[in-house]
Order: structure tokens, then C-alpha cells, then sequence
């Protein structure tokens, strides 16, 4: 079922979703113009003004692009190779590259959130012997950029971000020169030590807990639960950091808080989860009721802040905790638990400002269908700040790309090159973005549909797409 209620307008003007172009990524668009923008899509705060855009070339845009980052990916397999080559005929010792000069760093810098003992990753990388019993995969899947996982090009041709996890070439070409070296330990003696685990909060003002453990449904390979919490607050207060603390880490791939817009939303969340059977309901894309993410997280991470000085508004409602189980190692039972840390108030209120494209409709049996949507605003936002992004897709999705139209220039605000419905999370910019003047977003998505022989449309379902950017903001 659509929920129009995703996109609310913020941003102090309302926004029309007009003229949508569907094409095969091909790099001249002639757009096909299913499904023309329909006045439903518009948010229902302020109207429904606005310019239709000129979707058929940006799509065409957007083809071009996809065609780079596939040459900047070969650039640097290259430039491994290369470096690797160079490292391994320096030959003697003191050049040799060896897990405790060169590799343990790195593998403890960018491996271990997720390779260690009870961490989500299948084996551990704690040590030597393990890493070098998977020297050559490292090398392989570190070059491809499959390790460490993430979907956002972190390259700097859009953003950089204070939590990517991305090996500089430098690193890849060192995982290859170890691979090609037979894996050495160098001296082990002088190996830096095993990091201590990510900290938790330094202060736990609210603990979200469905208070039972879930035994993920054992029939499916990914289970989609949303349980309802109280934040037992009395008074609205911000959150400015969270924490999630995975039950059992093996069956937990990502965690959402969501919160219900009014309370009328958090009861029908709660007649929902009376309806069906066993602790919480089934829900996929979102929440199943009109509400706003608070929460945003996959594994790996530790503590989130926020921005500095600024917090996300929490109301006192219960809300709703939606965990996606991915069962490949077993159904195990699982409690997780959602830490937050709040101030009565903070200088700026944030907001997660939802860009989407509510229209989609992508043609089924195409290796990578591409659809764009041109979103423009009645107003130019006066002023704002966006210090970050969530993409969201399901699991079709392969690319996402958002540009907002500042004045008379593109600015990239999130480029998707390899998206994995696994690895939902928030990535915060180095450069917190201003986007004063912004006056249009280019929201555009790809979709494998190789394996479906129907139209996709926007949707909660795990056979429905998605095309969303949270950014958060503030005003
Ligand atoms: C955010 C968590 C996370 C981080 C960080 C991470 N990994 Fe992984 N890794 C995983 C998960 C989970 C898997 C299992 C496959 C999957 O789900 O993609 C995996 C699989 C692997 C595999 C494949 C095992 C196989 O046999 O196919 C290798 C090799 C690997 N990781 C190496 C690394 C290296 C090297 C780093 C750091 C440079 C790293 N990973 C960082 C989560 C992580």
C-alpha cells in the first residue's frame, strides 16, 4: 500500500513530483513517460505548484555517470595491481610488506567493528593466522570494494563522509602486495595490539527494548519485524546520540526506530501488532504507519552523534523498532536493544527530510533500469544545512543518485554505485552541506528487474521498490 504520508515537505515549500521519465540507462533519453506525475504525489502541505522538469535528459545524465564510476573502479583494480607488482619486486626484507608493519593497522582500522568474536561478519580477522588464511580473498574483495561494505561512493566525485568505511588505493594495493607475498607475519612481537571494542554511550537516558526476545520465522531467509517501544519520557526531549545494541549479532542486519507522526499513528502501529501473531508485526520498507525514522543503523557501527548542537525531536509515544533478521546462520532468538541519549533541547533541531520518488514504475526484465524524477520546489529553501544521508532502497535497487539544484549549479548529494539492501545506514558528511537557494532535486534509481515479469511501483513490500533519500537537516 502507498503510503504518501513519506514525504512531508519541511523544507518550508511544498514539492511537486512531475513528469516521471523510465529508461533503460541508456545514455540518450528519450524517456518513456509512464505514469506522469500525479497530483497524489504531491505533499499535502502548501499545494501542489510547481514545474515539471525536464526528466528526460537527466536521466540521460545519470547513464553517463554510471559509465565513469565503472571507469574510476578499473583505474584503481589497476593501480593494485600496479603497486602491488612494485612492492613485490623491491624484494628485500625491509621493503616486504607483512601483517604486523602494514596489515594488522588497516585490518584493525577497517575490519574488526565487524570481523571479531560475536560480530556480524562470518569469521574473525583478529589476528594473524586468520587474516592470513584469507590473504587472497581479502585481496580480491578488497579491490573489487565489496570489503568493507559500502554502497556510497566515498571516492570525493560526490562527498566524502567522517564514517565511510573505504581503503584508500593505497591500502587495496598493500592487501594485494601481502596477498602476492605469500601473506608474511613480519614480527609478530610488534603487531599492534587488538583494539577494545567500540565504547557505548557515555550517558543512557532512554532504553528501547521490546522487552522479550523474538525467535525469527525459521521458513523465511529474511524475516522484517517491527516492535513497539516505549521510550517511557514524559516530556519531548532530542535525541543526540544512539546506540543499538544487536541481541544476537549473527540473525541482526539492520535496525530502524521510526517514530509515528501523531499519536492516532502509534495506535494503529500498536492494532497492528495486535493483529498478527507473536511479539510485533511484519513490516519490510517501513514501519507500516505514517512516521519518521529516528534511528538509523546496520552493524559495524558504534555510537552515533548527531550533529553537534543539534538533536532529533522525541515525542512521548511509543515507537516502533523495525529489525531486519537475516537468517543465512540460523533463527536465533533475538532481543535488541535501542539506546538513546537526550537533551531537553539543543540549539538547532534536526530533521530526517525524506526526498522520494513516490511514482516509480520500473519496467520488469531489464538488467538495470534507471528512473528519474525531477522534484521542484514552489520556493528555494531560504536556508539550510544537510549534514548527511540515508539511501534507501529494496532489494533491486542497484544505483541511487541525488543532485539538488543550488542556483544555477548540480550539487551531488548522495551517489549509490552498488547498493545492498544489507547495509541501510546514515553516512555523515566531512563537509556538512549548505543548501541555501537549493530549488530542485534530481532523484534518480536503478533497478536489476531481470527477475520479475511485472511493473514495480513504490511500496512497504518486499516486492515493491523504493527510491527515498533521507537527508538530515536543519533549517
Ligand atoms: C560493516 C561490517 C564489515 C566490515 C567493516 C568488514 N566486513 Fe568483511 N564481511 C562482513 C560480512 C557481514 C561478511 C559476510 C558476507 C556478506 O554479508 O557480505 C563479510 C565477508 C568478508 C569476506 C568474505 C568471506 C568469504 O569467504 O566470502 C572477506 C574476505 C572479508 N569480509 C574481508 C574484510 C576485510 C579485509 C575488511 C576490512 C578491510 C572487512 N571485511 C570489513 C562484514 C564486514
Amino acid at each position: 500500500m502507498v503510503r504518501r504520508a513519506v514525504v512531508v515537505s519541511v523544507l518550508g515549500a511544498a514539492t511537486a513530483m512531475l513528469g516521471c521519465g523510465t529508461e533503460t540507462g541508456a545514455p540518450s533519453g528519450t524517456g518513456a513517460s509512464a505514469g506522469s506525475g500525479s497530483t497524489g504525489s504531491a505533499p499535502s502541505t502548501g499545494g501542489s505548484g510547481g514545474t515539471a522538469g525536464e526528466s528526460g535528459g537527466t536521466a540521460g545524465t545519470s547513464g553517463g555517470t554510471a559509465g565513469t564510476s565503472g571507469g574510476t573502479a578499473g583505474t584503481s583494480a589497476g593501480m593494485a595491481g600496479a603497486s602491488a607488482a612494485g612492492a613485490a619486486g623491491a624484494g628485500g626484507d625491509t621493503n616486504q610488506v607483512t601483517w604486523a608493519e602494514h596489515i594488522a593497522p588497516i585490518v584493525y582500522a577497517e575490519c574488526v567493528g565487524c570481523h571479531r568474536e560475536g560480530g556480524i561478519a562470518p569469521f574473525s580477522l583478529t589476528g594473524y593466522d586468520a587474516a592470513a588464511r584469507a590473504a587472497d580473498v581479502i585481496a580480491e574483495l578488497t579491490a573489487a570494494r565489496e570489503m568493507p561494505p559500502m554502497p556510497v561512493d566515498n571516492s570525493g566525485s560526490c562527498n566524502t563522509y567522517s564514517n565511510a568505511r573505504w581503503l584508500t588505493d593505497a591500502e587495496i594495493a598493500t592487501f594485494a602486495a601481502w596477498a602476492a607475498a605469500g601473506a608474511p607475519p613480519g614480527d609478530l612481537a610488534r603487531a599492534p595490539a587488538l583494539p577494545a571494542a567500540a565504547a557505548g554511550l557515555d550517558r543512557i537516558d532512554v532504553t528501547l527494548d521490546p522487552g522479550v526476545a523474538y525467535t525469527p520465522n525459521d521458513t523465511l531467509s529474511d524475516d522484517y519485524r517491527c516492535f513497539l517501544v516505549d521510550p517511557g519520557i514524559e516530556e519531548n526531549a532530542y535525541v543526540v546520540a544512539y546506540d543499538v545494541i544487536p541481541g544476537d549479532a549473527r540473525v541482526v542486519h539492520h535496525a530502524i526506530v521510526y517514530q509515528p507522526k501523531t499519536d492516532e499513528d502509534s495506535l494503529e502501529a500498536e492494532a497492528l501488532d495486535a493483529a498478527e501473531e507473536g511479539l510485533g508485526y511484519t513490516c519490510f520498507g517501513a514501519s507500516g504507519v505514517p512516521a519518521d525514522p529516528i534511528v538509523i543503523w546496520a552493524p559495524g557501527g558504534s555510537v552515533v552523534t548527531m550533529p553537534a548542537g543539534t538533536g532529533l525531536a522525541l515525542a512521548p509515544r511509543k515507537l516502533i523498532l523495525q529489525v531486519h533478521y537475516n537468517l543465512e546462520a540460523g533463527a536465533f532468538p533475538d532481543r535488541t536493544v535501542v539506546r538513546l541519549k537526550t537533551e531537553p533541547t539543543v540549539g538547532l533541531p534536526g530533521l530526517y527530510q525524506p526526498i522520494a520518488d513516490l511514482d516509480l514504475m520500473a519496467l520488469p526484465g531489464q538488467d538495470l533500469i534507471v528512473t528519474t524524477r525531477t522534484i521542484t520546489l514552489d520556493t528555494p529553501v531560504v536556508s539550510a544545512t544537510v549534514y548527511g544521508v540515508a539511501p534507501h532502497m529494496h532489494t533491486l535497487g542497484k544505483t541511487l543518485r541525488l543532485d539538488a539544484r543550488v542556483g544555477s549549479r548540480d550539487q551531488c548529494l548522495v551517489d549509490v554505485d552498488r547498493w545492498d539492501f544489507h547495509w541501510q545506514n546514515m553516512w555523515w558528511y566531512d563537509t556538512p552541506l549548505r543548501a541555501a537557494g537549493v530549488s530542485e532535486f534530481t532523484l534518480s534509481c536503478g533497478y536489476d528487474t531481470s527477475d520479475r515479469s511485472e511493473v514495480i511501483t513504490w511500496g512497504e513490500g518486499t516486492r515493491d521498490e523504493m527510491c527515498l533519500v533521507y537527508l538530515y537537516v536543519t533549517l
